[in-house]
């Protein structure tokens, strides 16, 4: 596993996202397959949503040729509600760039049917090729997406019941009101996230340190979802100086050195 760390969130996001067109780029000049990049919501990737804008409208980058999928949704909130992942991916990012609507997968948390709609997000996954770069986040319990602690490393697109602290911590978004946060999400599962064939997850600011600290020191374990990460072949962890803070010294030195220039 890479550990990236950047001064701050916006030297973070701007690393991320320049990694990501880097990828694009490359993925391009091989074959007219469309690149298949799964996203995440949340504030830790607003800033590389916004290097990506501006790569985009500085013409180094299109995303024409791209499939999105992203990770989750809230379930029974309306699609139009403004802090729906529909609501906020088109605001944050989609309505700026040249992706084709046709393009972006998002699951449909007020489908009538959850499961055949989760079994069908895999299906979409596979038939676009399996996704070459997930982007994500992490919660301050450790979630990946919205894999809750103990959720099972096999798991795939599923409904998940989140826990009190995760609803605590995201009824910022909520007017701070535990009673407007839904109790459920659709969320790609681990194994969902593990198969895409690069992960790079951020962790911006101190709220994250614990959940970082697992995830580089720790040992692979359900408990912390985002430990996995370690298990992956390229997986690469984008932090600033904050949530890096709980890291050992020897750890933080060694990982600058290594990934220096
Ligand atoms: C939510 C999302 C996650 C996200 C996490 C962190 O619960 N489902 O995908 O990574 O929160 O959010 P933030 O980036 O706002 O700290």
């Amino acid at each position: 596993m890479r550990l990236i760390i950047k001064e701050t969130n916006k030297s973070a996001g701007q690393w991320a996202a320049r990694y990501i067109v880097e990828r694009i780029l490359a993925h391009q000049a091989k074959t007219d397959k469309p690149f298949v990049l799964g996203l995440p919501t949340g504030s830790t990737p607003l800033s590389t949503y916004e290097e990506l804008i501006a790569l985009y409208k500085a013409g180094k980058v299109s995303f024409k040729n791209v499939i999105t999928f992203n990770m989750d949704e809230y379930v029974g909130l309306p699609e139009e509600h403004p802090e729906s992942y529909h609501s906020f991916m088109w605001n944050n990012f989609f309505n700026h760039v040249d992706i084709d609507p046709a393009n972006v997968n998002i699951l449909d948390g007020n489908a009538d049917n959850p499961e055949l709609e989760c079994a069908g997000y895999e299906k979409r996954i596979r038939k676009a090729g399996g996704i070459d770069l997930f982007l994500g986040g992490v919660g301050e319990n450790g979630h990946l997406a919205f894999n809750e602690p103990y959720t099972s490393v096999h798991s795939r697109t599923h409904v998940q019941t989140l826990t009190d602290d995760t609803v605590l911590v995201n009824s910022r978004f909520f007017d701070n009101d535990v009673n407007k946060v839904p109790k459920q999400a659709m969320s790609v599962g681990i194994a969902t996230v593990l198969d895409a064939r690069e992960v790079l997850i951020l962790a911006l600011g101190v709220k994250k340190a614990v959940a970082v600290k697992h995830c580089v020191e720790g040992c692979v374990t359900h408990v912390w979802p985002i430990s996995n990460l370690q298990t992956h072949e390229k997986g690469i962890l984008v932090c600033d100086e904050l949530a890096v803070s709980e890291l050992k010294v020897s750890t933080y030195r060694y990982f600058k050195d290594i990934e220096r220039g």
